[in-house]
């Protein structure tokens, strides 16, 4: 524990424009936790450069990713919003906890082996040692709970792995962590194909939506999305995955349950259903966008809020690195 309050960390990469996925199984989530809590969220830029960028949109996505942070309902007043290469103890305490990480484990990613296939080009040894810098992050700052989508489930177990495995050398040094994976939203299916995660780097831009995209494009997609055979608004996630998404992402914007869904759309068909879907999206995510903009055309803004909480990260990261040093036996 860094004080007496329970910490809680995520990051989201400023790579590709975030999508509703990111929104309802991460960002949203966030805001749920409340302000006893000591609460890290962090813009990770180096592990966005595991895979090539270009520079000018690596910095205009950092901006935005904090910017969107901060629309989503994050205050930066009560919450410390940060991008991870400003604080430099991340990158250090990724170089310790690699050399506490094995190469078998690491092997064993699924994000890994994906990723190497997607980018067969560029398979580096940070697309590798991913997973150990992002232990790092999380054990930097003594965290107890990382809301994650459950895409990163097998990342957080190896960064419990890695804590248990440094403190059973060293004696009690990190907190374990524990993942909270929240149960609606947390897995948003593509629109196109309902066996796939909704991915911000789908080539197909009808299978995701966007949190920027405008209301009538929102709309288009929704129109566009596969739905199953027959005609029945119905959750049944093995019958009808394609149906069962779009309620999913329904009940998350509007906060109805399932069987109010049904009820409402007995009898009506899945032109309506997609409609209505696509119309409380876009009503959700207006407030979002206008927020938004409103701080991306405010750099000094976004430049302030960054300093902040740069300067706040690095006094907690540096009372973990300085016990992580001793521990180690390294001379101060
Ligand atoms: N790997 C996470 C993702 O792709 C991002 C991430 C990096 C993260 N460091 C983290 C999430 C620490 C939670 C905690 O979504």
């Amino acid at each position: 524990m860094l004080d007496n309050r329970k910490v809680v960390f995520s990051g989201v990469q400023p790579s590709g424009n975030l999508t509703i996925g990111n929104y309802l199984g991460a960002i949203k989530n966030f805001t749920a936790f409340p302000e006893e809590m000591l609460r890290f969220y962090c813009v990770v830029d180096l592990h966005a450069i595991t895979v090539r960028q270009v520079p000018a949109e690596l910095r205009r996505r950092t901006y935005e990713t904090l910017a969107l942070y901060i629309a989503c309902g994050l205050d930066p007043e009560k919450n410390c919003l940060f991008v991870q290469s400003q604080v430099s103890g991340h990158a250090e305490l990724g170089w310790i906890l690699d050399c506490y990480t094995m190469f078998g484990e690491l092997s064993r990613m699924t994000q890994f082996k994906d990723k190497s296939q997607k980018h067969a080009d560029n398979i580096n040894a940070g697309l590798f040692t991913y997973p150990s810098l992002m232990a790092a992050d999380i054990l930097l700052y003594q965290t107890d709970i990382v809301p994650v989508g459950i895409d990163q489930k097998q990342h957080l177990e190896l960064a419990r792995n890695i804590a248990e495995r440094f403190n059973g050398v060293y004696g009690d040094t990190f907190v374990v962590p524990e993942p909270y994976i929240p149960e609606t939203g947390m897995k948003i299916a593509s629109l196109q194909d309902p066996a796939a995660k909704m991915s911000k780097s789908d080539p197909n831009e009808n299978a995701v939506v966007r949190i920027l995209d405008d209301p009538d494009t929102i709309l288009r997609k929704f129109k566009r999305a596969v739905t199953d055979s027959g005609s029945e608004v119905r959750y049944d996630p093995t019958e009808k995955p394609g149906v069962s998404n779009l309620m999913t992402i329904y009940s998350c914007f509007t906060g109805k349950t399932f069987e109010e869904i049904e009820r409402e759309f007995d009898g009506r068909g899945y032109g309506d259903f997609k409609t209505a879907v696509g119309e409380a999206c876009a009503d959700a995510l207006r407030p979002v966008q206008d927020e938004f903009k409103r701080l991306t055309a405010d750099k000094a803004y976004l430049e302030e809020v960054m300093k902040n909480g740069a300067a706040a990260a690095t006094h907690y990261a540096r009372k973990t690195l300085s016990k992580v040093r001793r521990k180690i036996g390294f001379v101060n």
